[in-house]
């Protein structure tokens, strides 16, 4: 084998160098260096991804239209966020806090595919924890092979050994290829260790998911070029002091993105969690103000909130603005509306704003339901717990149309729900007739405040 040179090369302007240093003598960035192979044996192949197909242009019309083949797994939720199961050759990345469940999430994954052959590799835990962590679980499979191994090379001889259906790699920031001298977890170990296994998925067309550490500020630890490089993104969220965990798409080559699967952790493993309204609503029979249900969208599934505001006296000299879940700017826009359209004073209140369950959401249509938790909160008069709110509000006090209304409105008739509150214009289109939901029409937050605080 030739031998293999590397250089510190300036991510921003491309200069070389011999040695890493801290500032880039050709356009003075600092910390730009990355240490790349320039020549030698793997050089050749290490652009980031080498698709093993013909290159010879073809008109559209004559590609044959071949449907990529799935492995369906038996989570449901699973199947859910990757676009109808795990695609053949394709690299998962999936991301999270540590003691999030990742390693808890694949393994179980593993263990359920009881007919697959299957390479965990671990560079965090010896194979005893792994065992140790597999028997909590109620799943078995006899052809799950464990590794405990960091380096990519004895990894890639497992592979041949083994000829395993699928790979686990957890996690990505621990592996290392013989090829560089950069240490574990470095931008270019874990492009150049990304870069093998992705070229490893598409010449075998065996998935390979990997575990990507995030850093403190939450996004995916080690290069960008990452989430580039690989075919889909999920990110695995929730409270560590909450049961709930949600495993979100966040690119997706083979499948919609935005799709979101909801799990229980217990002490036998990460359980689906089929209808998330319920998870997400207290279930409340005493009557709180500062309360409101709202439906939001999560991908393509109708989800019921609660959203609860705390409006109180200003304590000090400014007034505090808090939101947990939901987009400070958005609810400082809210406020705006709220003080200069219907009267509220709400510069002079300290605000707090609380999305229930550890979700967050980006969903114009839970604006109504938030309009109603804050106003609620600042009379002191409890919201019926039967109804839901679901309405952008526009700058002018009025309210807006939202997306797929039928269906939000189905998933609140199917909780149980007996009155929601939408855009009186967009009544008008609804096909269908719902029993035992009352709809009510608004146009304006005090047509709203009118039917509720009354
Ligand atoms: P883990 O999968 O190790 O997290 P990550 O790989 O993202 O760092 O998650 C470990 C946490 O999950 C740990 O705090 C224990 C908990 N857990 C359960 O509650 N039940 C279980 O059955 C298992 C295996 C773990
Ligand atoms: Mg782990």
């Amino acid at each position: 084998m030739a031998k293999i040179k590397t250089a510190f090369i300036c991510q921003n302007c491309g200069t070389s160098h011999l040695k890493w240093q801290g500032q880039c003598t050709g356009c003075n960035a600092w910390g730009t260096l990355v240490e790349e192979i320039v020549s030698g044996a793997t050089a050749k192949n290490s652009s980031p991804i080498a698709l093993n197909t013909q290159s010879k242009p073809l008109p559209l019309t004559e590609i044959e239209a071949t449907t990529e083949s799935r492995i369906p797994t038996k989570d449901e939720e699973f199947n859910r966020v990757l676009g109808g199961g795990i695609v053949d050759g394709s690299v998962v990345l999936i991301g999270g806090e540590p003691g999030i469940g990742k390693s808890t999430l694949l393994l179980q994954l593993a263990l359920q595919l009881g007919d697959k052959k299957i390479l965990y590799v671990s560079g965090e835990e010896s194979q005893n924890q792994v065992k140790l962590r597999a028997s909590r679980l109620p799943f078995d499979n006899d052809q799950l092979f464990v590794a405990s191994e960091t380096n990519l090379e004895k990894v890639f001889n497992y592979f041949k050994e083994i000829q395993p259906e699928i790979v686990v790699i957890d996690s990505i920031q621990t592996v290392y290829t013989e090829a560089l001298e950069s240490a574990p977890g470095s931008v270019s170990q874990v492009r150049e260790s990304a870069s093998k296994l992705i070229r490893l998925a598409k010449d075998t067309h065996v998935p390979i998911f990997l575990v990507g550490h995030i850093t403190k500020e939450g996004s995916l630890a080690g290069p960008k070029v990452l989430e580039h490089m690989v075919d889909a993104v999920l990110s695995f969220e929730g409270d560590r002091h909450n049961q709930y965990r949600i495993i979100r798409t966040n690119k997706n080559r083979f499948g919609a993105t935005s799709e979101l699967g909801i799990y229980h952790m217990t002490g036998q493993g990460l359980r689906e969690v089929s209808n998330p309204s319920e998870i997400f609503l207290s279930g409340r029979e005493e009557q709180f103000s500062g309360v409101a249900v709202g439906a939001t969208l999560e991908g393509l599934r109708p989800l019921l909130i609660e959203t609860q505001a705390l409006v109180s006296n200003m304590a000090y000299g400014t007034a505090q603005r808090s939101s947990t879940g939901f987009d400070l700017r958005r609810l400082n826009m809210i406020l705006a509306v709220l003080e200069k359209r219907c009267g509220f004073k709400m510069g002079i209140k300290d605000i707090f704003l609380n999305i229930t369950g550890g979700l967050s959401v980006a969903d114009p249509a839970m604006d109504l339901a938030i309009v109603v938790a804050l106003v609620s909160s600042l009379h002191d008069v409890a919201v019926s717990p039967k109804a839901v709110f679901a309405s952008e509000v526009g700058l002018a006090g009025e309210l807006r149309p939202i997306s797929r209304l039928e269906q939000r409105i189905s998933e609140a008739e199917k909780l149980g729900f007996e009155e929601i509150f939408v855009y009186q214009k967009q009544l008008d289109g609804l096909e269908k007739n719902y029993s035992t939901i009352k709809l009510i029409g608004a146009q304006k937050l005090d047509e709203v405040f009118r039917n509720t605080f009354t």
